[in-house]
């Protein structure tokens, strides 16, 4: 019952946002440092530095799409970070790649593709820890389903999701820190932990590239 009314709740709050941009479309930020950052699924999370796009036309969503493989608002090299977390997983593997060439072509050369995405590998562990219960795992793996944008269709480990990176000819595959990045001022999915046989397990894979 209370979490029906959580839901209920959550589901009415996201569609007033809805009907909020309806009336005031957000206004595009200006860095005084002249960076373009775009934040692609976005979600709830809305940073003032960077240009929100998401599928669902949330308040602060400046462009609403779920077309990103092609981004039709950003010429070539004209974006400094593309920050994407928990939304790579949400891509069919046919477009997978066009994704990341897509994100490849509106950066700067040098310019960073920042991702986190649920971590196969950890996963695994939570499941082993949770007693092999797959009720523990099942949202991070199959997505929450509770939207249509909410179903994941990819799962990643660190080996895989560097692969790819290398394969659209990103370079400089790193790690990073939710708790200590630039332009990263902001609590999501990225510093995810779950709690289970009373450990916490830090289960987003974060790991970002250079163009
Ligand atoms: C799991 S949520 C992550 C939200 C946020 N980034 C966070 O970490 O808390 C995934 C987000 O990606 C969006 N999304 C899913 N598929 C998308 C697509 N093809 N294009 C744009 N946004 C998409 C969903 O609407 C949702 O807001």
């Amino acid at each position: 019952m209370r979490k029906a009314l959580y839901a209920l709740r959550r589901r009415l709050k996201l569609q007033l946002s809805c009907l909020k941009r309806r009336i005031v479309k957000p206004a595009l930020p200006k860095n005084s440092d002249g960076k373009v950052l775009i934040h692609i699924g976005c979600g709830t999370t809305n940073s003032p530095e960077f240009i929100n796009i998401d599928a669902r036309p949330l308040a602060h969503v400046h462009i609403a799409t779920s077309e990103i493989t092609s981004l039709a608002d950003f010429g070539s090299g004209t974006v400094d970070l593309v920050y994407m977390c928990h939304v790579l997983e949400h891509i069919k593997k046919g477009d997978l790649t066009k994704v990341l060439f897509e994100m490849k072509r509106v950066l700067k050369d040098g310019g960073v593709l920042r991702i986190s995405v649920p971590d196969f590998d950890k996963l695994i562990e939570v499941y082993n820890a949770s007693g092999k219960d797959t009720t523990a795992i099942s949202n991070q793996l199959m997505g929450g389903q509770d939207h249509q944008y909410n179903i994941h269709y990819g799962i990643f480990n660190q080996r895989r999701l560097s692969e790819l990176l290398n394969e659209v000819g990103f370079r400089e595959v790193v790690s990073w820190d939710p708790d200590n990045c630039q332009y990263h001022d902001f609590k999501d999915r990225a510093s995810r932990r779950m709690k289970v046989d009373g450990r916490e397990i830090m289960i987003s894979l974060n790991l970002e590239a250079i163009k």
